[in-house]
């Protein structure tokens, strides 16, 4: 089967062929995989694994499939599905005992495309049924958004738990596919959102976030939040949003990186701030990403996607980035 594989031999990604999965649990027609600033830095080699003994990693950890065959019942032939990335580790994991691998304690977790376990660029995968969530056929077009929106759900849900008031305004940090689902997502709460990014405040992105309800511009100053959530991978960028934080001001950080930063402890501590930090998502969050998804203006969505046949995936991880918010493969 045709696959978008990363050769650690060749130290490059590539479209290659790789022997198709052994029959398990669930048989996936694998429809469309999207690409993410993960793939690019698993293509910089700044972490990931291929599976043990193997030189290849099959890319792809936001995927949309059709059920080819099961044996589960509730799961027939044609229903529509996203898989979930994490897989629980070998414990003993309290979090991942009680199916929140996304909370793994242990460290040793893999990810589907990431870490350890092929993805899902390619023509078919198995899985096992537990680690996927049924979308409703109508929703078959935005399914290759569920997997960024459940990490954006989880970001909310952890920003909401820490905040002991109703919060009003959210501020995104980051106008990529994470940012504009976080505005998206905070809309439909019934929040204020504004997203800071650099990207031109009368250019395409900043127009879509303007037709959601969005305000969008360049700079923070001035800017008073409740809960930033943080998607444009700079921690200095992080530091500087700190001083929007009101009292009682949660700050969730989703994609910075390690960088020497000032932060201001004390500001933290006489507001009753909070930074924190998420990664991946639970079963609810992808329940909550596909009803978020199901409600959200369809002309907020389309805009977001570029979809592209597999011959042309290596554009997706050459320099400079193209103006696509979200490049989705065509599997099938
Ligand atoms: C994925 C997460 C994953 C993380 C780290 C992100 O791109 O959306 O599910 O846990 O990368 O590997």
């Amino acid at each position: 089967m045709r696959a978008l594989l990363l050769d650690y031999n060749e130290r490059r990604p590539r479209v290659g062929e790789m022997a198709e999965p052994p029959d398990g649990e669930v048989r996936l027609r694998i429809m469309e995989c999207g690409t993410c600033g993960t793939d690019r830095d698993l293509a910089a080699f700044a972490f990931g694994a291929p599976p043990a003994g193997e030189s290849s990693l099959i890319l792809g950890h936001e995927a949309v499939a059709e059920v080819a065959s099961s044996s589960v019942p509730g799961m027939p032939k044609g229903t529509l599905v996203v898989p979930a990335v994490r897989r629980a580790c070998g414990g003993p994991c309290s979090s991942c005992a009680r199916g929140r691998r996304d909370l793994c304690v242990t460290g040793s977790y893999r990810e589907r495309g990431i870490l350890g376990l092929h993805g899902y660029c390619a023509e078919w995968a198995v899985d096992r049924a537990e680690d996927l969530f049924v979308v409703p056929a109508d929703l078959a077009e935005f399914a290759v958004l569920v997997e960024p929106m459940s990490v954006v759900e989880k970001a909310c849900d952890v920003a909401v738990r820490l905040h002991p008031e109703e919060p009003a305004h959210l501020l995104v940090l980051g106008a990529g596919a994470v940012g504009i689902l976080a505005a998206w997502a905070g809309v439909r709460r019934g929040w204020r959102v504004t997203v800071v990014s650099r990207e031109p405040e009368d250019g395409p992105r900043a127009r879509l976030l303007r037709s959601g309800g969005v305000r969008y511009q360049n700079a923070l100053p001035g800017m008073e939040a409740d809960l930033v959530v943080e998607a444009c991978g700079s921690a200095a960028l992080a530091a500087a949003a700190v001083a929007c934080l009101k009292p009682l001001g949660v700050m969730v950080v989703l994609g910075a990186r390690n960088e020497t930063v000032r932060l201001p402890f004390l500001d933290l501590i006489v507001g009753n701030r909070t930074i924190t930090g998420s990664v991946n998502a639970g079963p609810e969050h992808f329940r909550q990403a596909i009803d978020t998804l199901a409600v959200v203006d369809p002309s907020w969505l389309r805009p977001m996607i570029e979809r592209r046949p597999l011959d042309r995936a290596l554009e997706s991880f050459s320099a400079p980035a193209n103006d696509a918010i979200k490049v989705v493969h065509a599997l099938h």
